[in-house]
């Protein structure tokens, strides 16, 4: 059987006991992924941020909070996965210094400092086994392809699946998506507007077998 993993949902970085720096992700479409590829047959691993929604059903589900935690989760499991999918938006930056306690406030502004937290995508693009099929998300508002295949190249991906985050209708928050999937060797599938589920299952024919590219 044939092993795969998905990442889903946002990552919470704390500067607090109580606040944290997040994003809108509400894990749909990672969590879709995981169905459609136990549809497909495969052994599902799913690596997922903060979300309400509950695992499909004969899937791996591993709980993770910050993008640190994400990040050794995955890179754990990565060398035996076959396909590896990130669909998690994990924050870029976190709070360059977390507070034991809550935080008290004080008269006039506060600036809060921000540090990168390590790229995922970027590091297993780094380390691909051999065979290995890395795909990733490129959640965009401007210039939705040429961004998304500079990332594909950037990150040594073999798939890129662009979403257009900047309209109410699909993507963040959305029960529907319309995705662009650009392949590394110049392949390209535009999918319409469809539930999530109904994405994830032609994002996963196209990983699984010989699809013709448009
Ligand atoms: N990603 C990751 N680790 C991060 C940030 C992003 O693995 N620290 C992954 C996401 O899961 C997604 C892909 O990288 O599959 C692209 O994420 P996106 O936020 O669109 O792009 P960035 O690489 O963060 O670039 P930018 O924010 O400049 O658009």
């Amino acid at each position: 059987m044939k092993k795969l993993l998905v990442s889903a949902g946002p990552t919470r970085e704390r500067f607090d006991a109580v606040r944290f720096w997040s994003n809108r992700s509400t894990g749909r479409m990672g969590y879709a992924l995981a169905a459609a590829a136990r549809e497909a047959g495969y052994q599902v691993t799913l690596v997922s941020g903060p979300v309400t929604l509950e695992p499909p059903e004969g899937v791996e589900c591993i709980r993770v909070e910050s993008a640190a935690e994400m990040a050794a989760a995955i890179k754990a499991r990565a060398p035996e996965m076959d396909i590896i999918i990130m669909a998690a938006a994990v924050a870029d930056y976190r709070p360059a210094q977390t507070l034991a306690g809550k935080m008290k406030k004080l008269p006039g502004r506060l600036v809060l400092e921000l540090e990168r937290t390590e790229d995922i995508l970027a590091a297993l693009g780094a380390a691909k086994q051999p065979g290995q099929v890395l795909v990733g998300f490129a959640a965009e508002t401007d210039d939705l392809l040429a961004n998304a295949g500079e990332k594909l190249r950037r990150k040594n991906l073999d798939w890129i699946v662009a979403n257009d985050i900047g309209r109410t209708d699909r993507g963040f928050g959305s029960p529907d998506n319309a995705v662009v999937m650009l392949g590394r060797g110049g392949e390209r599938f535009d999918f319409d507007l469809a539930p999530k589920l109904e994405i994830a299952r032609r994002i996963l024919a196209v990983l699984s077998g010989p699809v013709q590219s448009r």
